[in-house]
């Protein structure tokens, strides 16, 4: 289904559009690897079927008694099948829980995020909400390496979405996740590539 041995694991809640734009870009080789092992931490996550349906191996992660973040326990189990699936960088994909150390300590340096928001604007839930209760005429998407906080780590790529006189939340989300399917995958080649290093707070791209 995809070439390359770069081996990804992808964590999310929700849709998982994100994952099947990454799944797509590793098909059609842009991205040269390919997605080992997609964690949920909600059992009937859509992002499970997806995966399932490209032939990735998907499983639960749970259930958690917190909302926010996950048991220790349940991210070492994280964790340990991410190492298992021989994985080499983990995307977070609309994963709505705050990672902690026990897999944030096992992939440091190698977890990405995208988040529907120019960070450091609009951190935290219902990003585009939040941009159109701010009247802003401009939002849009990042990718960038996850440490610990919240959507905090240093940006890889930024993409902007204007914001319409007309747009509900939905339409405005509609095409921050239009722009994060193009963006995502980019952050994650360059990655896969070698091409990503960290100087600080800044992402040094090393392309030409
Ligand atoms: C995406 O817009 C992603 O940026 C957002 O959830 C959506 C998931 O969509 N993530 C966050 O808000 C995390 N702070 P998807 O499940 O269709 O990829």
């Amino acid at each position: 289904m995809s070439g390359g041995d770069f081996r990804i694991g992808v964590l999310g809640s929700g849709n998982g559009s994100n994952c099947e734009a990454i799944l797509q870009a590793c098909a059609s080789g842009r991205i040269p690897g390919q997605i080992a092992l997609v964690l949920s931490d909600v059992a009937d996550a859509p992002i499970l079927g997806r995966a399932r349906k490209h032939g990735v191996e998907a499983q639960f992660i749970g259930p958690s008694q917190f909302d926010t973040k996950l048991e220790p326990e349940l991210e070492e189990r994280a964790a340990q099948l991410l190492r298992d699936a021989g994985v080499a960088l983990v995307a977070l994909a609309g994963y709505m829980r705050v990672v902690k150390s026990p897999l944030l300590g096992a992939f440091a340096g190698r977890m990405l995020n995208v988040h529907p928001s120019l960070l450091p604007r609009f951190p935290g839930l219902r990003a585009w909400e939040q941009a159109l209760k701010a009247g802003a005429k401009v939002t849009g998407c990042t990718v960038h390496f996850v440490e610990e906080g919240v959507d905090s780590g240093p940006i890889i790529l930024q993409r902007e979405v204007a914001v319409l006189d007309d747009d509900t939340p939905e339409s405005l989300h509609e095409r921050i996740r239009s722009a994060e399917h193009e963006i995502y995958p980019e952050a994650i080649r360059l990655f896969a590539e070698g091409k990503l290093k960290i100087d600080g707070r800044t992402v040094r791209i090393l392309e030409t």
